[in-house]
């Protein structure tokens, strides 16, 4: 009896307030963009804490705040006005020096844009943050191989980015993002260039990376579908947050990347309705 009631109690909390192991601690964020005598109220107050481990979707209209929420988590932008805490640290605080240094190490970015240098290898692409956090040429090269080997690369690492599909290109984005061993990896639309496949081989390698390695993942994305492979879910609308819900019903990328067909299955496919 007294397990159940336990149970009944952890069922009715929000994920975030059983996790003491808070990676992210945000309290009452409020984001102020001002052009000209305009003043955009980008966050209205924005309270979460995500704990290690979670696999976060966010979702919400255009222009509800989702890309400045993350800005603010990634340590790109400060807040106008509220409270911050990255792994344990005050970062609504910190210079603008400190903000770079804890960045490059606590947080792993993932763009729509994939944002590659082009001109060099997969390789030299992931070694860049250790570049900018200062580890040796020899350890560096390890590292990077290392971590396009865990997205599935390795046999690809010499190619330039140009030489690699889209979806090989936002695997050298992750492998980039894992490098430094951040305390979390953040993805805005990560999905949003790619085809339904792509996509989903994706978020498999997010859902190893989650369950394998214990990386905390935050997600912004439009398709309902990719939210349905995280473990948590937040709404944003009109710079709050509306919703913020564990994902009943998650769904596995590996069976449904067994269920979709395969490039040469839809090849095949559209070779047959072509001589009929
Ligand atoms: N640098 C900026 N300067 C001024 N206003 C901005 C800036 N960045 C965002 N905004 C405004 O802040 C609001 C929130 O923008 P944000 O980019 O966070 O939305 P979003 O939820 O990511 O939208 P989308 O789904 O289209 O990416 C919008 O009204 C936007 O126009
Ligand atoms: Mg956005």
């Amino acid at each position: 009896m007294i397990e159940t009631s336990l149970e009944a109690t952890a069922e009715a909390r929000r994920p975030s307030e059983l996790m003491n192991d808070a990676v992210i601690q945000l309290e009452n964020i409020h984001k102020t963009y001002h052009l000209g005598d305009i003043d955009v109220h980008a966050l209205r107050g924005v309270s979460v804490n995500v704990g290690r481990g979670e696999y976060v979707a966010i979702m919400g209209p255009s222009g509800s705040g989702k890309s400045t929420m993350m800005n603010i988590i990634g340590c790109l932008d400060h807040p106008t006005r509220g409270n911050y805490l990255l792994d344990g640290l005050d970062v609504s605080q910190a210079s603008k020096a400190d903000l770079a240094d804890i960045r490059n190490k606590k947080v792993g970015f993932v763009f729509q844009s994939f944002n590659l240098v082009s001109r060099t290898s997969a390789l030299e692409n992931v070694e860049l943050p250790m570049i900018y956090a200062g580890v040796r040429a020899k350890e560096r090269a390890r590292r990077a191989a290392e971590a396009l080997e865990i997205v599935g690369l390795k046999d690809r690492m010499r190619n330039l980015p140009n030489q690699l599909s889209g979806g090989q290109q936002q695997r050298v984005a992750i492998a980039r993002a894992l490098v430094n061993n951040p305390a979390i990896i953040l993805a805005d639309e990560p999905t949003g260039a790619l085809d339904t496949r792509t996509s989903v081989e994706l978020m498999e390698v997010f859902q190893t990376l989650n369950a394998e390695r214990n990386m905390t993942i935050i997600l912004v994305t439009h398709e309902h579908d990719i939210s349905e492979y995280s473990k948590r879910v937040i709404v944003f609308r009109d710079g709050r947050i509306v919703k913020d819900q564990p994902m009943t019903g998650r769904r596995s990328a590996a069976e449904t990347l067994r269920e979709l067909p395969t490039e040469e299955e839809l090849d095949a496919a559209a070779a047959e309705e072509m001589t009929e």
